[in-house]
Formats: C-alpha cells, structure tokens, sequence
C-alpha cells in the first residue's frame, strides 16, 4: 500500500514475547555430558535455557509474541501492512514463516517476508522495517525475532549445545512524534567469515540425505574461539558506527540492548562503550542465546520492567552467523 512519499519518524510503538515453558538446567548437560555447571557459568554466564515441545515449531512461538505485540499497540491483525519474521529456523524453506504467521493472526492487508541474518535479524528487520515507515509507503509493521534452535542443536555436542535456546520476541514499527523513534541504523556483513557458524546441510549444497543425517550436518556447526574473538572486536565498533551515524557519542548512551550469546561478550562491549553495568540488559543467564530473538526477547522485558524511558537514548547492537552485524539508535517515545 503506498500511502504518500514523505518523510516520517519511524518507532517502536507496542512489543511482545514468548518463551516455552520447559526449563533446560545446565544440570541436565552435567548429566549426559562431559561438562558442568561451573565451566558455563563461568565461560558464558548461562545457567538455564528454554526449550519447545517436539510438535511446536518457531512460526507458533512467533504468532504469540506477535498477538502480545499487536496488544500492546493497540491494533488490529488487520492493520497490519507487512510481517517480516527474523528467524534462521523456518518452519520449512518455504511458505516463509511470516506468512504462516500471517494466516495465523488473521493479517490479510499485510505483505509477508523472512529475513535470514543469524542472532543480527531483528536489527536487520528493523532497518528495512523502518525505511518503509520514514517513507511513508507502510504505517504499521510487525517485526518477529523468533528461533527454535533447540531443532538443529547437536545434544551430544558439548561446544554448542549448552549456549543455544529457544524463544520469541516481537515489535510493531510504526511512525511516531518527529524527534524520536529510531534514529540510525547500521547493517554489516562478512561473508568470509560464513564457515565459522553454520548449518551445512538441509539446504541447495547438501540436500537431506542418508549421509547428510549419518554425519549430523542437519545440526549449527560452529568455530566458539573465532566467533568469540570476532564478537568482542564487532559488539562496541557497530554500537559506535550507528551513534556517529546519527551525531551521538557513547557518552549519550542510556541503555544498551545487547544481542544475549556469552556475559563475557556483553561485558567486554560494555567496558568499550564505557558504560555502567546497570544500563545494560542482561538475560542471557535464563534463555542462552536465542539468535534473533535474543534482543527482541530483550527489548520486550526491558520495556514491560520499565528500563525504557520516553526522551532515553536506546543502543540495540547484536552479531551472528553470515558474518553479520547490526546497531540501532532509539530515541524511545
Ligand atoms: O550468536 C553467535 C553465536 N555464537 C557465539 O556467540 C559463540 C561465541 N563463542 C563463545 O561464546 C565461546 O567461544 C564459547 C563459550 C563457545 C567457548 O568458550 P572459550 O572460552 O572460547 O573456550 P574455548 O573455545 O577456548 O575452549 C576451551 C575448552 C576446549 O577444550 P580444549 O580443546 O582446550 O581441551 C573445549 O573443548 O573448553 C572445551 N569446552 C567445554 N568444556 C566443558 C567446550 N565446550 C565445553 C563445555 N563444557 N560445554
């Protein structure tokens, strides 16, 4: 739907999420594997992560976020012009995720699309989202952060298995009083770095097949040292880059909203960007590493226990597989 071409303030006008019930202790590592509770904590700072049922898949954990966000928009489904699901765990490579969460909701006036960035998605997503709003062409779009990693974990791989989660989180963008809202966001990508974090097979290159599934290639292969050392460079450089893009220093800073894989991460940006511990939001001890739920998910606690005030500069920096990056500046409204 275009509506006009002009020049509005896009924002976050309503936010919702959902995580499984079923608790995974890193107890329950200790019992089938060889690590323990001390060694994760001690390395990523997560002491329990959720995990869905066998029947459920990420386009229904994404429907609840999305039902709480709309809510909290006070809109309706059919308000809706676009859906835009962040996900690298689709319920299948196609219909998109956004479009069963389309039929799901009951959002016919609304265009559907998934975008695949890793743990950067919903930074992704909201950088296109917000460029359709600040035209003026959509006046309402549902952004969803949302993964069942817990579907293409290796459980007998101790270097992934006790980092990942699964959950929800979701945002409605829409244009808000001209001053706030998202300021600037930055996107970047290195593809060089593709081989580090990945799921081999499944897809064009290796196809499902008995050997495909005899070598557990249908499970997240990852580099942990590589990523490491390239998400402690990229976490405060990103954050830095959407600041200048917009005139803001780190001095500026109220709140950061960081993408939740490893406490060490979070901290080493949070020691860069000089800022005090209790700005920062911090989950990753309760969900692990959610991918592109996880800053969603966080945005969404951070705002319902009121850690977002209107006129506060909001900093959401996040990395993953691909390579990817992306930042965003909020002023929240
Ligand atoms: O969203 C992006 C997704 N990925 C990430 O964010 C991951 C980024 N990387 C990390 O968070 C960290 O690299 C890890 C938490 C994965 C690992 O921590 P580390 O301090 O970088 O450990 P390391 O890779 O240097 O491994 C040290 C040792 C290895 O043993 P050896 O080869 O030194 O004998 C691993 O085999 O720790 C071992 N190890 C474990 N030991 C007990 C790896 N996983 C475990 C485990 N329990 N679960």
């Amino acid at each position: 739907m275009i509506l006009s071409n002009g020049s509005w303030s896009a924002g976050i006008i309503g936010t919702g999420s959902y995580v499984p019930e079923a608790v995974l202790k890193n107890s329950y590592f200790e019992e089938r594997l060889d690590t323990d509770d001390q060694w994760i904590v001690s390395r990523t700072g997560i002491k329990e992560r959720r995990r869905v049922r066998p029947d459920i898949a990420t386009s229904d954990i994404a429907t609840y976020a999305a039902l709480k966000a709309i809510e909290d928009a006070k809109l309706k489904p059919e308000d809706l012009d676009m859906i835009i699901v962040a996900t690298v765990t689709p319920d299948m490579a196609f219909p998109s995720t956004a479009c069963i969460v389309q039929k799901n909701i009951g959002a016919e006036n609304a265009a559907a699309l998934d975008i695949s960035a890793a743990c950067s998605g919903f930074i992704y997503g909201l950088s296109i989202a917000s460029q359709f709003i600040k035209y003026g062409s959509m006046k309402n779009i549902l952004l969803i952060g949302a993964e069942t990693l817990s579907k293409i974990t290796d459980y007998n791989d101790r270097n992934t298995c006790v980092l990942f989660g699964d959950g929800a989180g979701a945002a409605v963008i829409s244009s808000v009083e001209e001053g706030f809202g998202i300021l600037s966001t930055y996107m970047g990508s290195d593809g060089r770095g593709g081989e580090l974090l990945k799921l081999p097979a499944g897809g064009s290159r290796l196809p499902a097949s008995e050997e495909t599934i005899a070598n557990s290639l249908h499970f997240i292969k990852m580099d942990g040292s590589e990523v490491f050392k390239f998400a402690i460079k990229i976490m405060g450089e990103a954050a830095e880059k959407a600041l200048s893009l917009c005139g803001m220093r780190k001095e500026d800073i109220d709140y950061l909203i960081p993408h939740q894989a490893n406490i060490r991460i979070i901290e080493s940006a949070t020691k860069r960007l000089k800022i005090d511990k209790d700005k920062v939001f911090i989950n990753v001890e309760k969900y692990g590493n959610m991918s592109a739920a996880s800053v969603a998910v966080a945005l969404d606690e951070a705002k319902r226990t009121n850690k977002l005030n209107k006129g506060e500069l909001v900093v959401l920096v996040a990395f993953g597989g691909g390579l990817t990056w992306g930042s965003a500046v909020i002023k929240w409204s």
